[in-house]
């Protein structure tokens, strides 16, 4: 092992709209350790090979487009979220869509494109620490994790908390449509063979329906700091 492993790690797993994006920034802010936000890879691969006219189905062409996709990350200068450059592209906008999101968790559940993304995971690993935001960090990528939590909330919660989220961001969306779309996708992520969306074995459960976001961010400190 390299001495990366000796740089703490926070994981903080859990479905879609469980506010494991928010909650992740907010904490890593709050320890002053870096942030890896695992999904927005999953989504810029999706959305390259969607750019690129592949059969997302297409396991060799879009494991090709896994190894070859230049994804980075640039701190906002206005306050806003971070952006991801899609092989120099700005694809900030585009990669927040739930049609994004469908489209990651289509190619999230080849084992070969899961694969071509772990070195880029593993790279975020620095001093003084990281808080790692996914489906299988604390399982799969961090296993060694001196701090897991595992984040949820009913599906009516999240659907909702989505909703607000996108509308917020201008987009154009119904509720209804996207609690089924939110719904297929944490169905699939948690059937798939490889990695599948599933709490560690200790990790710290957190239901967050009805919580606030400044106590599920005090929840999760305590796990780093008791
Ligand atoms: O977290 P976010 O909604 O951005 O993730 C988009 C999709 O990427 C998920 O639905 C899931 O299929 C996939 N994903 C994954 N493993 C991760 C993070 C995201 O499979 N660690």
């Amino acid at each position: 092992m390299s001495s990366s492993s000796s740089v703490p790690v926070l994981t903080i797993d859990g479905p879609s709209g469980s506010g494991k994006g928010t909650i992740s920034r907010m904490v890593a802010e709050k320890l002053g350790w870096r942030l890896l936000d695992s999904g927005a890879l999953y989504r810029a691969v999706g959305y390259a090979a969607g750019m690129e006219g592949l059969d997302l189905s297409d396991a060799e062409a879009v494991t090709r487009c896994a190894q070859t996709t230049k994804i980075r990350f640039q701190a906002a200068t206005d306050g806003n979220d971070t952006h991801v450059l899609v092989n120099g592209h700005d694809a900030t906008d585009e990669l927040r869509t739930e049609t994004a999101g469908a489209a990651a968790s289509a190619i999230a559940s080849i084992p070969s494109v899961r694969q071509a993304l772990v070195d880029m995971q593993l790279a975020f690993r620095k001093a003084p620490g990281l808080v790692a935001d996914g489906r299988d960090m604390g399982t799969v990528i961090f296993p060694d994790a001196a701090f897991k939590v595992f984040l949820t909330a009913s599906a009516a919660e999240r659907a909702k908390r989505r909703y607000k989220q996108l509308k917020e961001k201008g987009l154009s969306v119904t509720l209804a449509t996207l609690q089924r779309e939110i719904e297929a996708r944490d169905a699939r992520d948690a059937s798939r063979t490889v990695a599948p969306l599933k709490p560690a074995v200790d990790a710290v459960f957190i239901d967050t329906t009805g919580m606030g976001i400044e106590d599920v961010v005090a929840k999760v400190l305590a796990v780093v700091r008791p």
